[in-house]
């Protein structure tokens, strides 16, 4: 059955650039009630929102009051898309502890906080979605990414996990797995030892085709969206043969492996 998305109460965290301001621009056409989450309150207000949080979600108690404030003001949650996130260029070896904690902080923590606390809610409601944003980098590691995937892997797992404990709970679980996107994300990228820039790799999308394939999702839930579908293929190829999208991957990643500093 396709869903109606209007008057849905819709949590976006990461909504000031990128795929979250998209997705946001897309839901309040449909008319859901928008909630919209991020550090930089300048960008929130350029969006249609019922209800804006400058939050840094890196604090486990900005998600408690993300959850809380969404709770006061709506007495509902309909959907929690645990959107934020950034990424880190770095050899795993050199990786430094910091980094680590702070990425798992934002693409990990922060979304198993915010899916503990909106549960009981979404249960007691008998009805709820949550939606992570992963990255086809959460089902292959790339080099120089090893940190960054390694949160997207725990996302997805968790993801998985939780699919099958919300069974029959009315609470759909969905994951999304955009392939290279055009966004903030490669200007906001944290770099340890590379040197120089580098492009993504492969097919560039736009942040609106993500967009699109997340209200899509809200309208008829899948368990995992590839918004790049020829990005399912490697994803599928990597969990059967690892070692031959190795030999696959080494050419195409040349510049990126050239860009490492360290020895
Ligand atoms: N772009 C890609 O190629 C790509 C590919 C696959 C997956 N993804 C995933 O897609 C998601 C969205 O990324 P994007 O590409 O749209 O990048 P983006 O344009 O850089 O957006 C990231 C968002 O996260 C917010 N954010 C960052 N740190 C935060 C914090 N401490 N607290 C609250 N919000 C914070 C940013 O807002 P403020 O700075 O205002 O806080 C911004 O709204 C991420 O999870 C990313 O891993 C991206």
């Amino acid at each position: 059955m396709v869903r109606n998305i209007a008057n849905k109460v819709i949590i976006i965290t990461g909504a000031s650039s990128g795929i979250g301001r998209e997705t946001a621009l897309l839901l309040a056409r449909e008319g859901a009630r928008l909630v919209l989450v991020a550090r930089r309150d300048r960008l929130l207000q350029e969006l249609p929102a019922d209800l804006r949080l400058p939050l840094d979600l890196t604090r486990r108690e900005d998600v408690q009051q993300m959850i809380a404030d969404t709770r006061g003001k709506f007495g509902r949650i309909d959907v929690l898309i645990n959107n934020a996130g950034f990424g880190f260029f770095g050899t795993v070896e050199s990786t430094p502890p910091q980094v680590v904690k702070e990425i798992f902080a934002l693409n990990f923590e922060a979304p198993f906080t915010a899916i503990q606390l909106v549960i009981p809610l979404m249960r007691e409601q008998k009805s709820g979605q949550i939606i992570n944003i992963s990255s086809v980098a959460g089902k292959r590691g790339l080099p120089l990414s090893g940190v960054y995937s390694a949160t997207k892997f725990a996302l997805d797992g968790l993801t998985q996990a939780l699919r099958l404990e919300l069974k029959d709970s009315g609470i759909d679980v969905c994951l999304i797995n955009p392939a290279g996107t055009q966004t903030e994300f490669f200007e906001q990228v944290r770099r340890g030892d590379v040197a120089g820039k580098f492009r993504p790799m492969g097919h560039i999308q736009p942040a609106s085709a993500v967009a699109e394939a997340i209200v899509r999702c809200i309208r008829k839930p899948r368990i995992e969206v590839y918004p790049y579908r020829v990005s399912r293929i490697v994803a599928w190829a990597n969990a059967v043969a690892p070692s031959l999208v190795d030999r696959m991957m080494i050419p195409f990643f040349h510049d990126r492996i050239r860009a490492k500093t360290g020895p």
